[in-house]
């Protein structure tokens, strides 16, 4: 250990120091990228959350610079904490990545591949789990599990054949609220979220239930069915709210609010508020204000490009927000004396041209006014 009480580990060949008592997930969402495991059951703003779902299991190859004797099995990354020159393997890992896969098919065991008839579907951790580690086909011979159907109120939709029983929803509701009605009923194959005795969901915080979920156990009635999220823009906004932040991101298509939603990090977790508290928001926020007026819009909400939500985004227009200047941020703050619409200066860029029936390269020639590429 280092005078500071910094630890070193290393994760996939890349060296890093933090503090005594991270977890080797949170020293791994450090270095950021591939190198951290992914999270179905952790969720850093839930005390006592991890340690159900196994997809962050990693390989510790040395366990300390004081005992380097590898670990025998692999390890709940979320669960364990570092030791000064540990060493671990995510990606670079076979039994890892064979060993996720494993995972990932149990978890589908009982799953349904319903993508395309499921809200979550576009930012479903699920989703992304089984396109990188799924098989295309399965091994199960049995029945899935069926439920009977439970209504938790006006609000949240329950399909329980979905759930992967990450217990996330249920530390929501014992953290957020003042009384808990929901939870986790019954053993092992029949365990099920339930109210037990049909009781709705309707404390003011419960709607955050929807944002932890990682698949679509937990949907929002309010926006279910409507559109998928691809095809809606998110915006960043806020409202002088009594209750809550106040701080959403609105899932618009045009002017129209479909869907409220807390702001989310990278790692699919609620962010926090600028005094770095969590940004969970009450359930007006999200079920009740679906006007523009009803918010003060603060502009695009920016999306991981590799995100199938980043194909329908767009930055600015429709009377919302403005476009941003690039110009002046790429030129010291200095503004254009002139701008030319290309398309106007140059015949290179004749939009009448069809490129796709240019042969071979193309040259001055091809963009003449005769030319026989005309679209
Ligand atoms: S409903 Fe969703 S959040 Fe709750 S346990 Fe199931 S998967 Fe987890
Ligand atoms: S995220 Fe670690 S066990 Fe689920």
């Amino acid at each position: 250990m280092s005078e500071q009480n910094l630890f070193k580990v290393t994760i996939d060949n890349i060296t890093i120091e933090v503090p005594a008592g991270t977890t080797v997930l949170q020293a791994a969402r450090l270095i950021g990228g591939q190198v951290a495991p992914p999270a179905m059951c952790f969720y850093s703003k839930l005390q006592g959350s991890g340690g159900k779902c196994r997809t962050c299991l990693v390989e510790v190859s040395k366990g300390s610079e004081k005992d380097p004797r590898p670990m025998p099995k692999l390890v709940a990354s979320c669960r364990t904490t570092v030791m000064d020159g540990m060493e671990v393997k995510n990606i670079t890992s076979e039994k890892v990545i064979d060993a996720r896969a494993g995972v990932v098919e149990f978890l589908l065991l009982n799953h349904p591949l319903d993508c395309p008839i499921c809200d979550q579907a576009g930012e479903c951790h699920l989703q992304d789990l089984s396109f990188e580690h799924g098989k295309s086909e399965t091994r199960y011979e049995f029945h899935r599990r069926t439920f009977k159907k439970h209504d938790l109120g006006k609000n949240i939709q329950l399909h329980m054949t979905r759930c992967i029983l990450c217990y996330r929803c249920v530390f929501t509701a014992d953290q957020l609220t003042n009384k808990r009605v929901h939870g986790i009923l019954d053993r092992g194959d029949h365990a099920e979220i339930a109210t037990h005795i049909e009781k709705s969901l309707d404390n003011e915080f419960i709607g955050n239930v929807i944002d932890v979920c990682p698949v679509g156990a937990l949907t929002d009635k309010t926006f279910r069915f409507k559109n998928r999220v691809w095809f809606l823009k998110p915006m960043d906004a806020h409202r002088d709210c009594p209750t809550c932040s106040g701080r959403v991101t609105l899932w618009n298509r045009g002017d129209e609010v479909y869907r409220v939603t807390a702001r989310k990090d990278q790692w699919g977790e609620v962010e926090d508020t600028p005094d770095g508290k969590p940004g969970w928001i009450c359930n007006t926020c999200r079920f009740d204000k679906k006007e523009t007026s009803d918010w003060v819009i603060e502009g695009p909400r920016e999306i991981s490009r590799q995100s199938v939500i980043a194909q329908g985004h767009y930055a600015g227009k429709i009377g919302m927000s403005k476009p941003k200047e690039t110009f002046a941020a790429i030129n010291d703050g200095r503004a254009p004396h002139l701008l030319m619409d290309i398309h106007d200066e140059s015949e290179v860029n004749q939009p009448t041209i069809h490129l796709g029936k240019i042969q071979g390269p193309s040259h001055g020639d091809t963009f003449n006014t005769n030319n026989t590429h005309k679209a």
